[in-house]
């Protein structure tokens, strides 16, 4: 190769890395067999050999400007040598629209209007692993089209308290509904070429002092509850990025952590992709560099200097270069960034296989609709309330500011310039043709001259004159709520709603509540109110689907994927005091420990308002005839439940059935049942089937601190199949020997 003149070696390149674009190609756009053919093994050892002979073409200074972000969104490729640079983009619903060079202000082009999809609770909430993979087949080809190679999300970290501003962005308390969700979205984002950069790894369970806040957690409670959905997303995913989170866990920023990095991710794990920081996250040169980070992302820290240079500033950028030049960083260490960095450019820009992407188009907005429909929660459903006749000639009142805000922006990075988006308002107009429909607004979120009581006033005179008021509140997108940077203050409803709430039922008591948030919020007039629905933020679709569900057009069939407590203290992580959360400033102790969510509630027979895994529906479901294959199981064995599932009621619709398993007499502390199968199924109004969930008796393991490992013990298992965590039909018990 050095032999060559440099035109020809610059040829040579070329055909190369097109060549390697075509392995990569297939490798990546098949499912990995199980156990690697000879030929797949060829193929992948060809792509090594290919990054090692780009490795050896390129500068001490080329091979460090590509771990280091070149703008807000983007970091280097090799010019001189062809190699394209790496574009990312937010994520996780929807692609972020065009942000400036060397700041945050938004570019203001006219061509990056996209799709908005549900946000990841409102994904969690189906139960649907499939609708999860046509999501990021959807939102992989939108990052296409605007050709971003990286996109930053999904956000897997688990829901521990209903304060944290985040918690819409992810998907929900329990780590195996998000490993098994979070899967199918990264294969259908990566089959576009696209990465999926998962984040935000790890603990990053709160924004309250985000970028400091020094998270002390139990090892157990670490890899049962906050690893396993990364653990899904790399191992099973396959995905080719990560981001490292911004707080600290024992003493040491997430973003470049030995423990997290090296040694779970990289060496336990065999990750191969590459880490990212999140933006600003990068604290120190020699961290970066020894522990685990590959691209540091996040503004220029140097204000001054021209933008083509600002960020060599940064952290892994000419100090980077300086250590590696003394010597004080061995040049290996660069070497296995910048592999990691090629090998994501030849699953990405360098596969010239790749599909072209789209944007916009019908598919994705049946999609983000479906996604919405399936998400939604009926929570409570009295005298039938829902649906409405839609033939009737109603006089229905719509009250309430989430009526009618957009719900795409705001919320901090996750904000999306939506190509259009249907209020709940605009939806039930269109939908309700025979019916008049009254709107006021009852509160507001903006700080205005507004007499609030004239407003509460006139949403009573409203609410007065209707057949039927449909409030729609809950949370939105400001700072405070569900936004990023900062948690909620509290758990009730912001703006006085639980006041208004109550004044209007008094008006009228034919009053439905429709929630707006991506979290738990309390409801002192459950009792006083015929229905609650929860419905999330839907993004372009909102309007049209709750539309969907108010009608009675499509029977919802969403899940809760966390527990709605009554009160903040029966959170777990709330009971246990300040220092639980949110720490005193510095640091802060997981107390709660492996009981979140409904572990919590379930184990310490706390009753939450609402408990995980509820939902209510038009239709009703029987399941009978649930058995276990077996009853004696060996540890190398599967677990096969079986149940006959049938839609009793007059509507089509479906149903969630849930596996939960618990231990008694266990040696250390156990919830009393964990999820561990579930298995969504539709079925036509009268209708039955046989269905079967698989669980492998290894997945009952507890994380024993004593040997660093998991242990799986023997003796009596408690195993509970139902509809929610707390409507079980029937409990078993199995013993594995
Ligand atoms: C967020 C990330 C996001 C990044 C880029 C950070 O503040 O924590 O989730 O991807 O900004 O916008």
């Amino acid at each position: 190769m050095s032999l060559l003149k440099p035109i020809y070696r610059h040829f040579y390149l070329v055909v190369s890395i097109f060549l390697l674009s075509l392995y990569s190609t297939s490798v990546h756009s098949q499912q990995q067999p199980t156990r690697p053919s000879a030929a797949y093994q060829s193929r992948l050892e060809i792509i090594e050999s290919k990054i090692d002979s780009i490795l050896s073409l390129l500068t001490l200074k080329e091979k460090v400007s590509m771990c280091h972000a070149q703008s807000q969104f983007s970091s280097p490729g090799i010019p001189r040598l062809g190699i394209p640079e790496l574009w990312m983009s937010d994520g996780p619903h929807g692609i972020r629209a065009e942000i400036n060079w060397s700041n945050w202000d938004y570019s203001g082009w006219t061509n990056d209007y996209i799709t908005a999809f549900p946000a990841l609770t409102c994904l969690a909430a189906t139960f649907n692993p499939s609708l999860s993979n046509q999501y990021g087949a959807s939102i992989g080809e939108e990052a296409r089209y605007r050709k971003k190679d990286v996109l930053l999300g999904p956000g897997v970290n688990i829901y521990r308290t209903p304060l944290n501003g985040r918690n819409f962005e992810y998907m929900g308390e329990d780590p195996y509904l998000a490993s098994t969700m979070v899967v199918p979205y990264i294969k259908g984002v990566q089959n576009n070429g696209v990465a999926a950069c998962v984040k935000h790894f790890a603990l990053n369970n709160q924004e309250l002092w985000r970028n400091h806040i020094n998270v002390q957690v139990s090892d157990r409670a670490l890899y049962e509850i906050y690893l396993p959905a990364f653990d899904a997303a790399v191992k099973q995913g396959e995905a080719w990025s990560i981001m490292g989170a911004y707080n600290q866990f024992r003493g040491q920023h997430c973003s470049h952590h030995e423990l997290l990095l090296n040694k779970i991710l990289k060496k336990d794990w065999a990750f191969d992709g590459v880490v990212v920081s999140d933006w600003g996250g990068t604290h120190n040169t020699n961290e970066a560099a020894l522990y685990g980070l590959d691209i540091e992302m996040g503004s220029p820290i140097d204000k001054q200097t021209s933008p083509r240079q600002a960020f060599d500033a940064n952290f892994l950028g000419t100090s980077f270069l300086n250590l590696l030049k003394s010597g004080e960083i061995d040049e290996r260490i660069l070497d296995d960034k910048v592999r990691r960095i090629l090998r994501l450019m030849m699953r990405t820009t360098l596969d010239f296989m790749r599909p072209l992407g789209k944007i916009n188009n019908i598919e994705h907005s049946m999609v983000a609709r479906q996604v919405a429909i399936e998400g939604v929660v009926l929570l409570k459903n009295k005298d039938n309330f829902f649906p409405l006749n839609t033939t009737q000639k109603l006089t229905i009142a719509v009250i309430g500011e989430n009526a009618v805000k957009s719900m795409t922006t705001g919320g901090g990075s996750s904000e999306l310039k939506a190509n259009y988006e249907i209020s709940p308002l605009e939806g039930i107009k269109k939908r309700f043709k025979n019916a008049s429909i009254i709107f006021s607004k009852g509160y507001t979120s903006e700080d205005t001259n507004q007499s609030r009581k004239l407003l509460i006033n006139e949403a009573l005179v409203t609410a007065s004159m209707a057949d039927v008021v449909l409030f729609f509140g809950g949370l939105n997108k400001n700072r405070g709520q569900d936004c990023e940077a900062a948690d909620r203050e509290e758990l009730k409803l912001p703006y006085n709603q639980d006041y208004l709430i109550a004044e209007l039922q008094k008006v009228n008591p034919n009053i439905g509540v429709v929630l707006v948030s991506g979290n738990a919020v309390s409801m002192p007039w459950i009792y006083d109110v015929k229905t609650v629905f929860q419905a999330w933020y839907l993004g372009s679709e909102a309007g049209n689907a709750i539309a969907d569900i108010i009608s009675g057009d499509s029977n919802p069939s969403g899940k809760l994927p966390f527990s709605f407590p009554v009160k903040l203290s029966d959170n777990s992580a709330h009971f246990f005091g300040e220092l639980s959360y949110p720490g005193d400033g510095e640091t802060q102790y997981y107390k709660d420990d492996i009981l979140v969510g409904y572990r919590w509630h379930d184990t310490k027979d706390i009753r939450p308002l609402f408990s995980f895994g509820h939902r209510l529906s038009y239709s009703s479901f029987e399941i009978t005839d649930i058995k276990s294959d077996k009853k004696i199981y060996e540890a190398s064995d599967s677990i096969n439940i079986t149940y006959k599932l049938k839609n009793t009621g007059s509507k089509d619709g479906a149903e969630v059935v849930q596996v939960y398993v618990g231990k008694s007499n266990s040696k250390v502390t156990r919830a009393l049942k964990e999820l561990k199968g579930f298995k969504k199924t539709f079925l036509k109004s009268g209708k039955q089937t046989k269905e079967e969930i698989i669980i492998n008796v290894s997945d009952l393991s507890f994380y024993n601190e004593s040997i660093s490992g998991w242990d799986l013990e023997r003796g009596d298992y408690a195993i509970y199949v139902g509809n929610a965590s707390n409507a079980i039909s029937k409990l078993m018990i199995i013993k594995i020997k």
